[in-house]
């Protein structure tokens, strides 16, 4: 991909700056931010360059409207705060009034444009909008990895018009990934966890042809316990998929992937905090029983399976997390591979929203080799998806 250094000198420059604002937030404060401190080092760089640094990014879901509870002038402050710099917010994306705004920019300064997605053409990647974006600056960097799958026109349509490159933690995000999928050092496990087979049904066919161990858990890992011809009791599964889930287990035994699923389960009558649980092996589920967490003996038998491994990528978690006591399969893997990582035994990526949460309540986020910034463009990349925002950064 083309790097900022590709762009030459940049002193004077009106740079557009594509980063992901699009940060949690509770009560008018964000509660997350790590998306404004990844983009820091790249807007930092751009202001010591001497550019006018113009920042652009989406908040929200505002489809193609204005919406006060959706502008990004309320993240400026902590992105500022992210930056250590004086941020500016110009209350207007494309027209008169940011174009006055930017024409009047000092070197090094750095300005945040209204949220992008008030435009339909955004979210329509209309090529006159995608124009009227690039008609503020002089170049283009992206470093909204998070972004990079859909193909707006700040994500996509823009860089047909400028000299463009991906920023630092766009090229770092890219670099960690391939380390753990493109280019892994071997044995490769891949663990894909969350509620639904039919969401995460790209990412298991990718896999299987990638990783040598492959870990199905969560509510997916029920119906392929069904697909093994076990009784699962009241547990989420989805029967419609068993013939999937079989044929997965067949092409992966082709393909010399492991797939590993729970030998002993967490299970309770009913799905609530606090609830009474039983450990079972997973072939002696009761019909009056569900299934919400895997068993201390499968947490072990991944560890050793673990072990053997020097590359980890994760999405997605292996229980019911957010409610206790079922975090606990999904916590006890994080920490043993947090440890396997701190002591340089394995390299760790994981991504996606729940993934980040359930690492955040092991108290392991430091520890793993890399998380990404990316929910949906984590797993699109994880199905061998092109990303279209990628594209137009290629050399
Ligand atoms: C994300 O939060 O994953 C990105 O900001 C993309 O947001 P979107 O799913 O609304 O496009």
């Amino acid at each position: 991909y083309k790097t900022i250094e590709d762009l030459g000198d940049l002193e004077g420059k009106r740079v557009l700056v594509r980063v992901d604002l699009n940060v949690p937030m509770k009560d008018g404060e964000v509660t997350d931010t790590t998306r404004l401190k990844a983009a820091a080092p790249t807007v930092k760089a751009l202001a010591d360059m001497g550019a006018k640094v113009i920042v652009l990014s989406h908040f929200g879901r505002p489809k193609g409207e204005e919406n006060p509870e959706m502008s990004t002038e309320q993240v400026v402050q902590e992105f500022a705060n992210a930056l250590w710099r004086k941020v500016t917010f110009v209350p207007a994306t494309i027209g008169p009034r940011a174009k006055e705004s930017v024409d009047a920019m000092e070197n090094g300064r750095i300005y945040v444009l209204e949220n992008t997605r008030f435009h339909p053409g955004e979210e329509a990647n209309d090529p006159g909008f995608a124009a009227d974006l690039a008609s503020l600056a002089d170049a283009y960097v992206n470093d909204a990895f998070s972004a990079t799958h859909r193909a707006h026109a700040s994500t996509e349509g823009v860089a047909r018009h400028l000299p463009s490159a991906a920023g630092l933690a766009l090229s770092k995000e890219l670099d960690y990934l391939a380390a753990a999928l493109s280019n892994p050092e071997r044995p490769m496990m891949a663990v894909v966890g969350g509620a639904k087979v039919s969401t995460k049904l790209d990412v298991l066919n990718e896999l299987i042809n990638k990783a040598d161990k492959l870990v199905v858990g969560g509510g997916m890992a029920n119906t392929f316990l069904l697909a093994m011809g076990m009784e699962i009791g009241k547990s989420l599964a989805e029967p419609d998929l068993v013939p999937t889930a079989q044929e997965i287990m067949s092409k992966a035994a082709d393909a010399g992937c492991e797939i590993l699923l729970p030998k002993d389960v967490v299970v309770a009558e009913e799905f609530m905090a606090g609830v009474p649980t039983k450990v079972r092996a997973a072939d002696e589920v009761q019909p009056n029983e569900m299934i919400l967490d895997l068993g201390p003996d499968s947490v072990d038998s991944y560890a050793a399976a673990l072990e053997g491994c020097k590359t980890l990528i994760w999405n997605g978690p292996l229980g019911a997390f957010e409610t206790e006591p079922f975090h606990t399969g999904t916590v006890e893997l994080a920490k043993f591979a947090a440890k396997l990582s701190k002591e340089g035994k394995i390299t760790s990526v994981a991504g996606g929203g729940d993934t980040v949460a359930a690492l955040a309540m092991a108290g392991v986020t430091e520890d793993f080799t890399y998380i990404s910034t990316a929910g949906g463009a984590f797993l699109e990349w994880m199905e061998g998806k092109e990303l279209p925002g990628l594209k137009p950064l290629e050399k």
